[in-house]
C-alpha cells in the first residue's frame, strides 16, 4: 500500500511554496524531484570523496572509480543486462541518442539506405538522425500513429525494405503517454534484419526495461527524469554493436594508445565515454535506482495510472478540452488543449494558482503538426503526487477556462 504522505516527505523540494501556495508539481515529464537520499549521497561525495576516476592510483580516485563502476553494474541490473560494459553513462537521453546516430549512421549508413523514425517522437530522436542523414544520403520514413494516438507498428512490415538500417521509437511518448508493443517493433524489424534504437526517456520511469528480454539494440535515457540527477544519462547498446561502431567524441580515457602515427581506442564503455566522466552523478542515478527498488513496481505504476485516469474523466467535463492521446497502453501523462484558448494562459493561471505543468510543443513539432496546433498544456503525474493535487489541478483548468473565455 503506498504511503505518500511518508513518500513526500522524502523529497524536500514538494514542501515548498510558489506565490505563497503550495507547491503542486505536475510537470513530472519534464524532470522529477529528488529524493533526499539522491541529493545526500552526492553532497556528500562531493563533501568527503570527490576525485577523478580511472585515472589515479590514490585512496580517493580507487574509491571514487568503485562508487562509479558499481553504478553502472546497479543500472545494468536495473535494465536487464548483466554485462556492465553495455552500459554507457552520458550527460543524457540526448547525448545517447547522438552517439548512437552519429557512430552507428558512421558505420552502417550508405547513400540510398533509409531508416524509420515514429511519428511522436521527441525531438532528440529525430533530429540526430536527421543530421547524420543528410550527411549519408539516407531517407528518413515516418511511422505514423493514429487519431487515438496509437503508434501503428504494423506499418514497420510496409515501411522497412532492403534499404532500411534503423528503427528509432520511443517507448512512452513524451506528450501523448503512448506506450507502443516496443517487443512487437523489434520483432518486425529484426526479422528483417533492422536493428531497434529505443528511446526510454519516459518508458524507464513508468514500468522500466528489460533490454534482453525487449530485444532492442539501443535504448537511452536520462537520471533525471528517474528520481536521479541531472546531467547523468544512460545509453544501453548491444555489446556487438558497441564492439563495431566507432567511437562518437575522442579525448582521454576512451584510448588505448595515442601517437600521431595512429591511435587505438579502449574497450566499451570507455571507448564512447570521453573525458571526465559525471562520475558524482552516476552515484546519484545509481543512488535513486536503489531508492525507487524499496517499492512495489506494479503499485507505484497502478496508482500513477489511476491519477492520469481521474485526470482525464474529470477534465474531459470541460466543454471544449481536448484531450491527445488515448492509447490502450498508456503513462500518467495528460497532455491537453481548450477550444479558443490558448495552452499558455491556462499554465499561466495555473501556475499563479502553484500548479506546475508543461505548455508549448513539448520539443515534439511533428506530432504538433499531425494533430494541427502550435502547443498544448502538459500535466504528468509521479507518485509522489496525490489524488488531491489532480483534483487541484482541474479545478484550475476549470477556474482559468472560466477567466479566459469571459
Ligand atoms: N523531454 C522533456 C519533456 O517532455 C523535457 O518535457
Amino acid at each position: 500500500m503506498i504511503e505518500v504522505k511518508d513518500i513526500r516527505a522524502e523529497f524536500p523540494l514538494l514542501a515548498r511554496e510558489v506565490y505563497g501556495k503550495p507547491l503542486i508539481y505536475l510537470d513530472n515529464a519534464a524532470t522529477a524531484q529528488k529524493p533526499r537520499c539522491v541529493i545526500e549521497v552526492m553532497n556528500d561525495l562531493y563533501s568527503t570523496l570527490n576525485a577523478n576516476v580511472h585515472r589515479g592510483v590514490h585512496y580517493m580516485s580507487e574509491q571514487c572509480t568503485e562508487r562509479y563502476e558499481q553504478a553502472r553494474r546497479i543500472v545494468a541490473e536495473e535494465i536487464g543486462t548483466d554485462d556492465s560494459s553495455e552500459v554507457i553513462f552520458t550527460s543524457g537521453a540526448t547525448a545517447g541518442l547522438n552517439l548512437v546516430a552519429h557512430s552507428y549512421g558512421e558505420y552502417a549508413f550508405e547513400r540510398g539506405d533509409n531508416i524509420v523514425v515514429s511519428e511522436m517522437e521527441h525531438h532528440s530522436n529525430i533530429v540526430p538522425w536527421q543530421i547524420v542523414a543528410e550527411r549519408k544520403g539516407v531517407e528518413i520514413r515516418v511511422l505514423p500513429i493514429d487519431e487515438q494516438g496509437e503508434l501503428q507498428v504494423e506499418k514497420l512490415n510496409e515501411l522497412i525494405d532492403a534499404h532500411t538500417k534503423m528503427v528509432a521509437v520511443s517507448q512512452a511518448s513524451n506528450v501523448l503517454g503512448t506506450m507502443p508493443d516496443v517487443e512487437r517493433v523489434v520483432a518486425i524489424a529484426h526479422s528483417k534484419g533492422v536493428p531497434v534504437t529505443v528511446d526510454g526517456c519516459q518508458g524507464v520511469v513508468h514500468g522500466g526495461i528489460d533490454v534482453k528480454k525487449c530485444g532492442c539494440d539501443f535504448y537511452a535515457f536520462s537520471g533525471h527524469k528517474l528520481y536521479g540527477p541531472n546531467g547523468i544519462g544512460v545509453l544501453y547498446g548491444r555489446r556487438e554493436w558497441l564492439d563495431k561502431i566507432p567511437p562518437f567524441m575522442g579525448g582521454g580515457d576512451m584510448i588505448k594508445r595515442v601517437s600521431f602515427a595512429g591511435t587505438t581506442y579502449a574497450e566499451a564503455p570507455l571507448k564512447f565515454e570521453s573525458g571526465t566522466p559525471n562520475y558524482i552523478g552516476a552515484i546519484g542515478l545509481g543512488k535513486a535506482i536503489e531508492y525507487l527498488r524499496g517499492f512495489d513496481k506494479a503499485e507505484l505504476l497502478g496508482y500513477e495510472r489511476s491519477m492520469m485516469e481521474y485526470a482525464t474523466e474529470r477534465l474531459e467535463r470541460i466543454e471544449g478540452l481536448r484531450i491527445y492521446g488515448k492509447s490502450a497502453q498508456k503513462c500518467s501523462i495528460v497532455s491537453f488543449n481548450v477550444e479558443g484558448i490558448h495552452n499558455y494562459d491556462i499554465g499561466m493561471i495555473l501556475d499563479k494558482l502553484g500548479v506546475a505543468v508543461r505548455t508549448g510543443a513539448h520539443c515534439a513539432d511533428p506530432l504538433m503538426e499531425h494533430y494541427g496546433v502550435s502547443g498544448m498544456c502538459r500535466a504528468s503525474f509521479a507518485f509522489y503526487n496525490t489524488m488531491q493535487e489532480v483534483e487541484a489541478l482541474c479545478k484550475g483548468v476549470e477556474r482559468a477556462v472560466a477567466m479566459l473565455r469571459r
